[in-house]
């Protein structure tokens, strides 16, 4: 886990992040990258790669295979170690801290930023790894049917793509809508603001049909920008004296999503039975739908957009499957794998 992550960190070294990100490209052509092609991308004397990769095995970053022939895949500890050190060298953070909450597709760690400016102190933050490949096999199945034979598929795949996701929904809704300021994006892990309070589930409101109203407001504004959260509940949302916070974006949808007006009805029925059971207070939902829509005037999706939609309904929205965005994404993110090569004394 994590923990494990940060014992090791220290000792990892410039090289050994080379052989995880010659595994970590590798892995995008071979189910398990053979030694050789380690060799050839870090130019290391076999002997030397050998000795790092027993390391790196049992410090549970990669795993190796024998048969059919020797390979390696890099585990979640070792991607998130890589973009921790990303993270680090951009600083976006500068020191990891404690584990502050595990979700069903996530990994969550405390960590601290540098102020940007000099004035001004170091804040806490919150970096959110996702997990999505782990959980899901129907899921890994789907992502492979729609990549076909054009790249070979890992788990890497969809948890990196779930997490640009949910960074570039928030980066859109954000400041508008109430939510953690999103700082940074690497791989599957995401730098984000701690949110403020505690989440609604447990917390006891004095002033609930304040906080009500509060909820509300936010889902008319995440829908006037054109988008609907589609897993909104009392788990997804921070109470604080200064307001509420929505997390939790990556399964998000648009209007023109086939099922989106059903789907923005869970999320604001979720709210309202929650506050109903816990404070006895009363909302008709057609009438709160209908008080949301009326901001809606900015709504156009595209064609685009509604297609990408599809493709998620599939999978009764299950996060991270924008599938069409995510393979126009591997550019991008080989643009960042190459911006990342501070490896320097080891490239030629
Ligand atoms: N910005 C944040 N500030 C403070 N706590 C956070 C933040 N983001 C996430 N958390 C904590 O981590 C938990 C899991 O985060 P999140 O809901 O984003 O991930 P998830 O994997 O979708 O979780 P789940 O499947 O349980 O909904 C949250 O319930 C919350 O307690
Ligand atoms: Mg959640």
């Amino acid at each position: 886990m994590i923990d494990e992550v940060l014992k090791v960190f220290k000792k990892i070294d410039a090289k050994d992040f080379r052989i995880l990100t010659g595994i970590e490209t590798g892995m995008k052509h071979f189910e398990w990258v053979p030694i050789e092609e380690l060799n050839k991308y870090t130019k290391m004397p076999l002997d030397k790669l050998e000795y790092r990769l027993r390391k790196l095995v049992r410090d549970k970053l990669v795993v190796r295979t024998t048969q059919p022939y020797e390979g390696y895949q890099i585990y979640f500890e070792g991607y998130d170690a890589l973009a921790l050190n990303s993270f680090v060298k951009r600083r976006s953070i500068s020191a990891i801290g404690d584990e502050v909450g595990v979700g069903k597709e996530s990994v969550i760690l405390e960590a601290i930023r540098q102020p940007e400016l000099a004035i001004g102190k170091p804040s806490p933050v919150i970096i959110k790894f996702h997990r999505e490949g782990r959980t899901s096999f129907k899921q890994i199945k789907r992502v492979r049917d729609h990549i076909g034979e054009r790249e070979h598929f890992s788990w890497i795949y969809a948890a990196r793509l779930a997490a640009q996701r949910e960074y570039e929904i928030m980066t859109k809704v954000y400041p508008q809508v109430s939510i953690p300021k999103p700082l940074d994006q690497n791989r599957h892990a995401i730098v984000m603001e701690i949110a403020k309070g505690s989440l609604l589930s447990k917390t006891k409101l004095l002033n609930a049909e304040w906080y009500l109203d509060e909820i509300l407001r936010q889902v008319k504004i995440t829908y006037s920008l054109g988008i609907i959260h589609a897993d909104l509940s009392e788990y997804n949302i921070f109470v604080s004296e200064d307001g509420v916070q929505l997390i939790d974006w990556p399964q998000y949808i648009t209007p023109a999503h086939p099922h989106a007006d059903e789907i923005l009805e869970r999320d604001v029925s979720n709210v309202l039975v929650h506050f109903n059971r816990k404070y006895g207070i009363k909302r008709e939902l057609e009438e709160v739908i209908r008080e949301i829509k009326s901001g809606a005037s900015l709504i156009g999706a595209t064609k685009e957009e509604a297609s990408r939609d599809e493709a998620i309904i599939e999978g009764t929205l299950k996060r991270g499957e924008g599938l069409n965005e995510g393979i126009s994404e591997e550019n991008k993110d080989k643009e960042n794998d190459n911006k990342e090569e501070a490896f320097g004394e080891e490239r030629n």
